[in-house]
């Protein structure tokens, strides 16, 4: 299965921070936002990944993940010249897409969860169809809001309803097989003027091939795109990094972790960072590793 990690938009709730800079690259605590939504689809498993921003945003986030290969990964980039909805991300990476399947996350949602690499496993294998995440919100005028029957089954889809069905939103993680392209090629754009993600999972939806998985309230799910949300999330993580002395998002670890690069190299990231407690943490991460790889 192949990513797309869609970090483009013009970030217009944060100005003027983002006047200058791309919201994707302002700081959740300790690192990036973009490192967020990186780390879901390396946890995923997924490693040719495709970043989409603004012809403008575009050479810093690159400046910043580069071509992905210390990390294990394959990372390409996509210019999206203006803000024609979350759908184009499927035209735009048609030609990375190719014959697969593929994730989409949006560059400004953080996830956070026990066993989260065990619902990610669980989800991405062989999807036919679409696969949605499901999440209780307080405001649901404000997402894409699902309704499901007393069995869990999808019913409907609706983009910020006036009166929404339900509380549950869906989360800016979407999985799906190879029929996305089309379908993105085929929409219309909303009212708004915009290729709406919805309006694709409403399309498998209608050919009964659209499932939501619910998140749970027991999982922390924040989309970091206001004031409140970013300082939310930053204070969100920096009290789970405090309390427990692990680093959310920490992409070395995850790389390392997940087998896609080995403790030396893992090691020499940390190094070139060695000034920051995030580079002391992905060196002490090595050297734990390489040590437990002595003893067994
Ligand atoms: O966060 C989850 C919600 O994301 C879903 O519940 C909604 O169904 C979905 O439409 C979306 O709603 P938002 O109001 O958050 O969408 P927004 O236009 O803010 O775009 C989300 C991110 O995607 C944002 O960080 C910028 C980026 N983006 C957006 C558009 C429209 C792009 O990179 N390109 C675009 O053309």
């Amino acid at each position: 299965m192949k990513g797309i990690l869609l970090a483009g938009g013009r970030g217009t709730r944060l100005l003027p921070t983002t006047l200058a800079v791309s919201k994707q690259l302002l700081p959740v605590n300790d690192k990036p936002l973009v490192y967020f939504p990186m780390s879901v689809l390396m946890l995923a498993g997924i490693r040719d990944i495709l970043v989409i921003s603004t012809p403008e945003d575009l050479p810093q986030i690159r400046r910043l993940l580069g071509d992905g290969s210390q990390l294990g990964l394959r990372i390409g980039y996509a210019g999206q010249p203006e803000p024609n909805g979350i759908a184009e991300a499927f035209i735009l990476g048609a030609e990375h897409i190719g014959d697969d399947g593929v994730a989409l996350i949006l560059g400004d949602n953080v996830f956070h969860g026990y066993d989260f690499q065990g619902v990610l496993r669980e989800a991405c294998h062989d999807v036919d169809g679409c696969v949605l995440f499901g999440y209780p919100v307080s405001d649901p005028h404000r997402y894409g809001i699902a309704e499901t029957g007393r069995d869990g089954r999808l019913l409907s889809l609706e983009e910020k309803p006036a009166v929404p069905k339900s509380h549950q939103a869906v989360v800016g993680l979407y999985l799906y097989d190879n029929d996305v392209v089309d379908i993105a090629k085929n929409l219309v754009p909303s009212a708004r003027g915009e290729l709406e993600i919805t309006d694709v999972n409403l399309d498998y939806l209608k050919r009964g091939k659209a499932r939501l998985v619910n998140l749970g309230r027991g999982f922390a799910w924040l989309d970091a795109g206001t004031p409140e949300s970013l300082l939310q999330a930053s204070q969100y993580v920096q009290l789970l990094e405090q309390r427990q002395g692990v680093r959310i998002a920490c992409l070395e670890e995850i790389a390392l972790r997940m087998g896609y690069i080995d403790a030396e190299a893992c090691h020499r990231l940390g190094v070139a960072l060695e000034k920051s407690a995030y580079g002391q943490y992905v060196i002490s991460v090595a050297e734990q590793f390489a040590e437990q790889g002595r003893q067994s």
